[in-house]
Formats: structure tokens, C-alpha cells, sequence
């Protein structure tokens, strides 16, 4: 490998070998673009003009190419391109490259790239890899929705969006492919983003400890690289270039109800009757696939549902919306408006042979809309409208993989798994085949789009249709930047302890992959919960962005009244808690939307050089302050966790507190059914609110701060409306305690009026105050010391 001839322009420079070329450019501040080539005959770089191949991003959200800089001494084999944060060191004799950052540190290595061309009609099969050298020490993170534990190194993953079901705690792949990952070493950061829609494959230093290989069925490797030095500023970056969750609607932070198999209406008012009945918090209840009529999407089973305006409206007056759940198949059905207006308007996924693409899913035959193009995806946005008017809040995209279970030739039909299409080169997984036609594209390059494009659908459709609302969408499917769109749950999990602690790791995956509204069926889709499950995977599910319970048709129902007691009043409590909770959760997401961060964060996002943070990945940080080490063992009343450098208070079930313990070291924590082991970080100060049976406002009437007075204090609020996009109101704490004296100041942004008169501070880790200034009343009562404040306070000041 060698490059022999560099082209320079202002806002690229590109390398030109005769076996590949490699374009780099700046997208972003401490983001760099370095798009290998093999010099194929197809891409005109080994004769003909010297341009790149156009090529066309789903993920990556378009941005100005800003200056790049080149240095390079005459005749040397070395020269520098980058910008003031981040630099690459191409090694014209082995066309080669090192990555450093602004103080010289390399961050990573090509030890090299390669790309071939196969000619293997119907599919021209691509191979590209890339190797990367990774020091043993460094750490692995992200890589989406993969199982296996936080830190990925010496795993291997195949990108490839598939329908698995059951699937167990190693099973790979799953539904999403997200190609981006972290590198973590000696406490510095840096990402890299693999812009290639392809099929691909890693082997995370597994095969050759020294080596990160990247393999595309692709022709190049478009990869992006992102300066740290802390994980939160790669997460930055990498969502400042795919984009960033817009802020949800407030309800679909509530709690969610879901079942395959509620047979009807009747059964829908049942299911609310018996959570209101019982003063279980709700504010969302799901329709499965048998509210349609022979599973045809976009129609209603009258039988069922003769009324869904009508249930829409009676479940909204107590509190709960509704979601219907939308797949792609569209039933082959002449007559059936959704499958004439796709015929009519060329919309559908065609096979190699050039006709209309026949399978089979719930829906038999079914075809597929092509969401690669844009007249697709206006076409079905628009299809949203019925349902919207009716009254439907949210839609639940699934089998979006696609998933396909068998394949109809004429009068024939095949499985997936069996002829003709057994052959692993023509398809993979219960999906389409890999030549079948999206347009001038394969189905090999864009099928881990799919679910993008059908999501990008959904989302444009309800911003035309409903301006006034925020979409919300679920899907299972996804990749890079469905964030943008759709918040993600982890598909068809079983109820399995197991399968309960691995949805902490596969959320701090996914969040750190930039998706950070997240959920996993709970307690389990498949299989058998028992009441001790269900309470262990509420209090860790009371923390999931997306708190759901759904179950499998044939399971046990798992309503959380059907465990029988101690186990609904434990579910109770602990709802109530995930109220108290939602002005946290609710600025959390709205960090999410301005800067990208995942609501739930790795202990090692915040301290980044400790191993032993590293490996506490059935733990997790809700934001930055709370740490929370749920119980995800049968049976266990106790359990280990290690808290990282800090001051940590005791927070259990967010109340139960005691003396604050330092970190930097293991603990043991009691632990009974009915309680989860939380602390407050030093410094740190959570905001929260009065339980409820459903969401109203996020113009919060009762507002608590829970404060572990430091040093230096933080805080952050978001308040609005919780739906639409009027005004909103940013709640800034910032405190500073120095000797006798502790100052807590209060500042606020935006227009939106409070609708509380008063606000209450608790303040942990003070001695009894001599004084205390600013306050309407306070007490001092078990160490804590209690404030009731005006709701416009501004400073309070106490003396100790
Ligand atoms: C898929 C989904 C599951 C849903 C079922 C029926 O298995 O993952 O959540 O209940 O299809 O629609």
C-alpha cells in the first residue's frame, strides 16, 4: 500500500495510491472524515478524472466542510492534515495513517485498508476492511444495541438488522446496527463512526488482541473519527454529525402498558379500568397487531375496535393514550387501498428479476415499501393521517428489520431458511433477499436502513399532519440516527434474570451510540415472570427512558396485578416513584436533545481512568448524579458495587438516606425486595415531584430538590408544557459551600411562568445551621436540613 500523488484543496485533501485513496475532510470541530477507496475499476480511480464516487449518507446529518490545514516537508513520506483539535499523519510509502490529538497523543493507528471487488452476479459482493491498532489497554464501548458486557473487547459483531426470536444473552446480531464505538485508555476518549450502510462485520481485538477489524460487504469504509478527551464530549460530537432525539412528549415518559393478544376494545378499557382501579399510575396503553383486520396495515378489525375514535377519546379522558403498533408488510390484496395506492405509485421493493417483491410475515402475501425514496416515504407519512385523527398518539413500528419469513415465487412459496434462498449469499436472517431492488440500490447496502427510512417516514408524516404535537415513535429496528426519529426497545426479550441485567448494558451501549430514549419489555415479552421479577425489573425499569411492560400472546398476562400481593404494592410504589422522578427524566431528555448525552450513563463517563468503574456495568448513572445498582439476581437481598472517586450519599428507593460513604471503593448494600441501592453524587441535586395516576403538565405544581451539598453545587431543570413547542423555562442551581458559609443561587431562562408558589430544598451533608437567610421556613431534622422557599427564589444563604 502507497500513495504517490496528493491533491489539496481547501476543505480536502485526498491521497491517491494505485490500489486506494483516502479523502479526508471536517465536518465538524474535533471531527475528521477519512473515506478509504480501493481503486476499483467501477470508481474511476485507477484511470479516468480523479473525483470520488458521489456517495450518499442515510445517517449523517449534512454540514459545511470546514478549513483543513496540510503540512508536509519536501519530499517526505509524512504529511499532516487536520485542523487544531485533531490531526492525521498519512504515511505516503505504507499509505498508511496515524490519528493524534492537539497534544500529540495518538489516539489510533490504520495498520491498514483493503478493498476487493468480486463480481458474483446478481449482487457485485464488496469486501473493504480496515484494521486498527488497539493498545491492550484500551477499552471498547458502544457498537448500539450488542450484548456481552460494557466494555467490548474481544468480541466480535456482525452488523446486520435481524428478527431473532427467542434470542438469549449472547445472541448477535440483534435488531439495530449502530457501527459506532468508543476507544477508552488512561482516561481519554476518542470515537469512530463507520458511515457504511452495508452489511459489516468487527472483530474487537478477538482474533489478534493488537488489532480492531472492520469488514464491509461494501466497496469503502467511510469512517469518522471524534476527539474526546471524555466520553461525553464523543458522544457530542458523534450526535452533533448524526443528530440528536428530539425532546418526547411528556406522557411518553409515563408509564406504558402493553400485551400481544388484548383481543378488543372491551379488553383495552379493561386493562385501564384495572390500573386506575387499583391507583397504579398509567399513561399509555399499546395495540398489538390484532386490532387490524388480517393484519393489513393502516385498517381497523370493526369487530374488535367498531369505535377506535371513540376508545381513543374515553381512555384519553382517564389519562392514557394510545399507541398503535405499525409493521411495513403490506397484505398482497387487490382492492385493499394501501396495497393499490403502493402498487400504483411504484412504491414497493422489487426482486432482481424486476417485479414486485412477494413475502410473507403476519400478513400473507405481503409486499414491502421501499423507504430509501423520498416520494415513499412522503406517500406513507400521509397514511398516518387516519389514525391520527381518530386519536392515536404514538405509533409502535415493528418487524422493520424488514423481517420476512418466506419468500412467494408464482404459486410457490419458500422459507426463508430453505430453497432457494438458503444459499448465505443470496440472504441472511428472516428478511429480504440480498439482491432484491430498493430503487438503483441493493438490498444488501440498504437494508440496515430500513427501519431509518420507515421511522423518517413516520416522523415527517406526523410533523405535517399534527404541527402542534411531538411525535412519538418506538421502533425495534434502526441504525445510525434513528435517534432523530424514534426512541428504541430491545425487542423479544425472555423473562430471564439474565436477560434482565443485560438490558443495563445494552442501553449504556445504545446511549452511548447516541439513542438515549430506551426500553426493554418488561418483566420479560417471553416466557414466565414471576412477582419477585416483576418488582426487581420495575425498580430498574423505573429508570428506562421507555417504561413498558409488554408480554407475548400464549405468556402469562403481566399486568402488575396479576402477581398477587406483596408484589402490585411494590409495583405501585415504585410506579409512584417513576412520577416522582419524570422532572430528572424529563431534563435529562431534553439534554439528550441539545447535547446528545444518553439519560443513563456508565459509572466510567465520569471517571474515565478508573478500570474498576469500568467493569460496574450492572450499575449505571441517571444523569450525572445518581447512581443506581439496582438488584438483578434471583434471590439476592445484597449486592456489590463500586462507586467511583467522589462523595456519594445514600439515596435508596430516592429517599432513604444515611451517611454519605466515600468512593473510590467497594460496598456492600442491603437490599430487599422493595428496594433499590441508589446514591446522590457530592455536588449533585436532583429535582423531583409528587407521585400521580398520570401526566398533566412539565410546568411542575410540586418540585422537591434533593441537594448533596458540596464544595460546588449543579443543578439543572427543563420545564414546559410537556407537549407541543410553546415556551419552556431552564432552572439553574449552583452552589458554593466554603467553611461556615453555604450559598445556593437559583437562575432561570425562558418565558414560562411557574405554576407552583412555593419549592422545598432538602439539603444533605450540612450541620445544623446557626442561620439560614432566603428561606420562608426551614428545619433541621436527622441531619437534613429542610427549606420551603418562594418558587422565584433567587439565593439562600446558610450559616453554620
Ligand atoms: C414482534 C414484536 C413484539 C410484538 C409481536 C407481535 O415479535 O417484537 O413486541 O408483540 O411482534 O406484533
Amino acid at each position: 500500500m502507497r500513495f504517490d500523488d496528493i491533491s489539496i484543496e481547501p476543505n480536502r485533501v485526498t491521497f491517491w495510491g494505485p490500489r486506494s485513496a483516502l479523502e479526508i475532510r471536517s465536518p465538524l470541530p474535533g471531527v475528521l472524515r477519512l473515506r478509504h477507496i480501493p481503486a476499483l475499476s467501477h470508481s474511476g480511480l485507477a484511470h479516468g478524472p480523479r473525483e470520488l464516487p458521489a456517495k450518499q449518507s442515510f445517517a449523517v446529518v449534512e454540514h459545511a466542510q470546514r478549513p483543513l490545514s496540510f503540512r508536509r516537508e519536501a519530499q517526505a513520506q509524512v504529511a499532516v492534515v487536520g485542523t487544531e483539535e485533531l490531526s492525521v499523519e498519512v504515511r505516503l510509502d505504507q499509505g498508511s495513517w496515524s490519528l493524534k490529538d492537539a497534544s500529540g497523543r495518538e489516539l489510533s493507528r490504520c495498520e491498514g485498508f483493503s478493498g476487493e471487488a468480486m463480481p458474483d452476479y446478481p449482487v457485485t459482493r464488496f469486501r473493504s476492511r480496515l484494521a486498527l491498532h488497539t493498545p491492550a489497554d484500551e477499552a471498547w464501548l458502544g457498537f448500539g444495541e450488542k450484548v456481552g458486557a460494557l466494555d467490548k473487547r474481544g468480541m466480535r459483531f456482525v452488523f446486520w438488522n435481524t428478527d431473532v426470536v427467542p434470542h438469549h444473552p449472547d445472541t448477535d446480531p440483534l435488531y439495530q446496527s449502530i457501527p459506532f464505538s468508543l476507544g477508552l485508555r488512561d482516561g481519554v476518549a476518542w470515537g469512530l463512526y463507520l458511515d457504511e450502510s452495508w452489511r459489516m462485520e468487527v472483530d474487537v481485538a478477538s482474533e489478534d488482541p493488537s488489532l480492531v477489524r472492520w469488514e464491509s460487504s461494501g466497496p469503502e469504509l467511510d469512517a469518522y473519527v471524534f476527539v474526546g478527551p471524555m466520553p461525553a464530549d464523543v458522544v457530542r460530537r458523534y450526535t452533533a454529525l448524526t443528530g440528536r432525539q428530539p425532546l418526547p412528549p411528556l406522557w411518553s415518559l409515563g408509564a406504558q402498558q402493553s400485551r400481544w393478544g388484548y383481543e378488543n376494545a372491551a379488553e383495552i378499557r379493561s386493562v385501564i379500568h384495572g390500573y386506575r382501579s387499583r391507583k397504579l399510575p398509567l399513561d399509555c396503553v399499546y395495540l398489538d397487531i390484532d386490532y387490524m383486520e388480517g393484519y393489513k396495515v393502516w385498517t381497523w378489525d370493526k369487530a374488535r375496535y367498531p369505535d377506535p375514535a371513540g376508545l381513543a377519546s374515553e381512555a384519553a379522558q382517564l389519562g392514557v393514550k394510545l399507541v398503535t403498533i405499525i409493521d411495513p408488510g403490506v397484505k398482497q390484496e387487490p382492492g385493499y387501498r394501501v396495497y393499490d395506492e403502493a402498487l400504483a405509485g411504484d412504491h414497493l421493493v422489487r426482486n432482481d428479476r424486476g417485479s414486485v417483491l412477494v413475502g410473507e410475515v403476519w400478513p400473507k402475501p405481503a409486499v414491502f415499501p421501499d423507504f430509501t425514496r423520498e416520494s415513499v416515504r412522503s406517500w406513507w407519512g400521509g397514511l398516518h393521517r387516519g389514525f391520527v385523527d381518530a386519536g392515536i398518539s404514538g405509533f409502535w413500528n415493528d418487524m422493520n428489520e424488514p423481517a420476512c419469513f418466506r419468500l412467494v415465487n408464482a404459486n410457490e412459496t419458500f422459507s426463508i431458511n430453505s430453497a432457494p434462498a438458503a444459499d448465505k449469499d443470496k440472504v441472511e436472517g428472516p428478511t429480504l433477499p440480498h439482491d432484491a431492488r430498493h430503487g438503483e440500490k441493493r438490498h444488501l447496502e440498504v437494508h440496515n436502513v430500513y427501519a431509518l427510512g420507515m421511522a423518517h417516514a413516520a416522523y415527517e408524516g406526523l410533523r405535517r399532519l399534527a404541527p402542534e404535537r411531538r411525535p412519538f415513535l418506538l421502533t425495534r429496528a434502526g441504525f445510525a440516527g434513528i435517534q432523530r426519529y424514534s426512541a428504541v426497545w430491545t425487542g423479544d426479550n425472555s423473562s430471564y434474570w439474565s436477560h434482565l441485567e443485560l438490558s443495563i448494558s445494552m442501553m449504556l451501549g445504545l446511549g452511548l451510540s447516541g439513542v438515549s430514549f430506551t426500553g426493554a419489555d418488561i418483566p420479560g415479552f417471553m416466557g414466565r415472570a414471576s412477582g419477585e421479577m416483576l418488582v426487581r425489573w420495575m425498580q430498574l425499569g423505573t429508570f428506562y427512558p421507555l417504561m413498558r411492560n409488554h408480554s407475548a400472546k400464549g405468556t402469562p398476562y403481566q399486568e402488575p396485578w396479576r402477581f398477587g400481593e406483596p408484589y402490585l404494592s411494590l409495583a405501585r410504589e415504585w410506579l409512584e416513584r417513576r412520577y416522582r422522578l419524570l422532572p430528572t427524566l424529563y431534563s435529562l431528555m431534553h439534554e439528550s436533545s441539545q447535547e446528545g448525552l444518553p439519560a443513563l450513563r456508565p459509572l466510567v463517563m465520569y471517571a474515565p481512568g478508573d478500570v474498576e468503574a469500568l467493569r460496574m456495568d450492572d450499575a449505571f448513572l441517571f444523569g450525572r448524579d445518581l447512581l443506581v445498582a439496582p438488584v438483578v439476581r434471583q434471590g439476592r437481598t445484597h449486592r456489590h458495587v463500586y462507586l467511583p472517586e467522589g462523595r456519594w450519599l445514600p439515596f435508596f428507593d430516592l429517599g432513604q438516606t444515611g451517611e454519605p460513604v466515600e468512593g473510590k471503593q467497594h460496598v456492600l448494600a442491603e437490599a430487599p425486595l422493595g428496594t433499590a441501592p441508589m446514591w446522590l453524587r457530592a455536588g449533585g441535586a436532583l429535582a423531583l415531584t409528587e407521585p400521580a395516576q398520570h401526566t398533566t403538565s412539565a410546568n411542575w405544581t410540586h418540585l422537591t430538590w434533593h441537594i448533596h451539598v458540596a464544595a460546588r453545587v449543579e443543578g439543572t431543570l427543563y420545564e414546559d408544557a410537556g407537549e407541543g413547542y410553546g415556551a419552556s423555562r431552564t432552572t439553574r442551581l449552583s452552589g458554593d459551600w466554603t467553611k461556615d458559609l453555604f450559598v445556593l443561587e437559583r437562575s432561570t431562562e425562558g418565558a414560562l411562568p411557574p405554576s407552583r408558589d412555593t419549592e422545598t430544598l432538602c439539603l444533605y451533608g450540612l450541620t445544623e445551621p446557626r442561620e439560614v437567610l432566603g428561606a420562608r421556613e426551614h428545619r433541621f431534622v436527622d441531619g437534613v436540613l429542610l427549606v420551603d422557599v418562594a418558587a422565584d427564589w433567587k439565593k439562600l444563604e446558610v450559616r453554620l
